[in-house]
């Protein structure tokens, strides 16, 4: 693989290592300090974050440039030794990396024996992890006819398979996958980008473009977020990059890029393609048979307890509100399992170190979809339990879309959005603040849910994910082995006459 660090890797560098304008908050946003921006992604010359940054990077044979700015994530960082390409440093107080000048520093003549002995030692691990990693890729490619790549810059990536298995599947697979995130080393993230022929549009909304794309064959979804919304991009580029995020029931991340093109920036977010689309065009499409709603419930229930949960260890990941939830942001696999997908509001908080990282996308959730206390805006926003009391109030208005379009003795309803009876399309704020907090009105569960054990479980769920009192609401974990346990019901002995 080239060594060459190029503009973008190191912009995607600066974007994990917090660079970009997301705020962590320790406790309490109170304890934010103010900084000197000095940087590509500064739009005003001061920055707010929980601590200052001065980051000398340099491109390979270019000169170093001092960036300042914003620091968020991965506080290690800023202990870290400089490398060749980037020194880090960090400090607390307001203003504190305006006048900090940095070197790279040059090795050390007589370097003391221990780090010397510890850094061989590192080395032999990356060493053998590497040659692991390029044999699987290599037994891949002698498994195809032809040696030869034609795919540019990176030998890492490779012809697309002729045997109909998935090339991106073993790549993603593979070990050489960022250190912490889920996705691949960045320059291999941009590489697949630039591989990728855009085939149809797919869907289009104020928040830009879906597309289905093709990379060497297989088919993947590109997002192309509209320029308004920016911050979406960098927000779940930073999250699927500094989080590991493999689930069944999340939206699996390939890569994420960002182009230049006639002076205008393209920022792109590369994830696997579902062919049925979002839960919404599917309820669209077809009523429910009773087991396929459950089925299409408890996969998403399973996705958001696991963003909800925080886990620790070196696998771990920090617990995640997702704060967009609705069935447009549901994705149909073709298992018929849900996957969860846009993670550009998402708020994360590690207990351990008590961050809540609220990001600072000026985006707000759906109106439809909003809870009453984020309508009334009496929401704690300090409090990083809040936000997954939002989340479960909209699953529970998901289930309510669900639960509609489920077929029970025969009868079933057209799809409709939630609300669609007490407020009009494209509901204001304002006529959602109205139905949901001063006439505390929620959807009306259809009457024939109360016919069947199970879905009669679903209404009673409903109800629980609508209290007005967030606190009161289910938890996902809730939520999912409620569902788990109701899609295990023994079927309903067919009563024939
Ligand atoms: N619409 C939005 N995201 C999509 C995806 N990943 N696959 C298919 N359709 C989508």
């Amino acid at each position: 693989m080239t060594s060459e660090i190029p503009r973008k890797g190191l912009l995607m560098l600066l974007v994990a290592l917090g660079l970009t304008r997301g705020g962590v908050v320790k406790a309490s946003r109170d304890q934010l300090v103010n900084c000197t921006c000095e940087n590509p992604h500064c739009k005003k010359p001061t920055c707010q974050g929980a601590w200052c940054t001065v980051v000398l990077v340099r491109e390979q044979g270019g000169h170093p440039q001092v960036h300042r700015g914003c620091g968020n994530m991965n506080p290690e960082l800023c202990l870290g030794r400089p490398t060749e390409f980037v020194n880090h440093h960090c400090c607390y107080r307001s203003f504190c990396n305006h006048n900090v000048s940095l070197v790279l520093e040059e090795p050390d003549v007589n370097p003391p024996l221990l780090p010397i002995l510890g850094s061989v030692l590192a080395l032999l691990v990356l060493v053998a992890l590497g040659a692991l990693g390029l044999w699987r890729v290599r037994r891949r490619q002698e498994k195809q006819r032809g040696l030869h790549s034609d795919l540019g810059e990176s030998s890492l990536i490779l012809k697309a398979s002729e045997q109909g298995d998935s090339m991106l599947g073993d790549l993603l697979d593979s070990d050489c996958t960022t250190g912490s995130g889920s996705g691949l080393p960045f320059l291999v993230q941009r590489t697949v980008a630039r591989q990728v022929a855009l085939v149809e549009c797919v869907g289009k909304g104020r928040y830009g473009e879906v597309w289905r794309g093709s990379w060497h064959g297989e088919s993947v979804a590109v997002k192309i977020f509209s320029s308004r919304d920016e911050q979406s991009w960098f927000r779940e580029t930073e999250i699927y990059n500094t989080v590991l995020l493999r689930h069944d029931n999340i939206l699996g991340f390939i890569a994420s890029d960002m182009t230049s093109r006639n002076s205008s920036t393209q920022l792109w977010l590369i994830t696997h393609f579902h062919e049925h689309g979002s839960l919404y065009d599917f309820l669209q499409r077809q009523p429910l048979e009773p087991q396929l709603a459950l089925r299409l419930a408890v996969s998403a229930a399973c996705g958001l307890a696991h963003l909800h949960v925080e886990i620790f260890g070196t696998q771990g990941k920090p617990a995640i509100a997702h704060r967009d939830l609705k069935s447009r942001n549901v994705l149909v696999k073709s298992d018929l399992q849900c996957c969860i997908a846009d993670l550009g509001l998402a708020v994360m908080h590690s207990q351990g170190s008590d961050y809540l990282d609220i990001g600072n996308n000026p985006r707000v959730g759906t109106k439809r979809y909003m809870a009453p206390e984020v309508l009334d805006e009496q929401i704690r926003t300090d409090c990083f339990e809040s936000y997954k009391w939002t989340d479960v109030w909209a699953f529970g208005l998901v289930l309510w879309e669900i639960a509609r379009r489920t077929i029970i003795n025969g009868i079933v309803e057209d799809y409709r959005p939630p609300f669609y009876d007490m407020v009009p399309n494209d509901p204001s704020f304002e006529d959602m603040k109205k139905v949901v907090c001063t006439d505390q009105q929620t959807p009306t569960i259809p009457n024939r849910l109360a016919a069947d054990p199970v879905l009669s479980g679903l209404a009673q769920m409903m109800r629980e994910c609508w209290y007005p009192n967030p606190s009161a609401r289910l938890t996902a974990l809730r939520i999912k082995k409620t569902l788990q346990k109701l899609s295990h019901h023994p079927e309903k002995p067919k009563v024939t006459h």
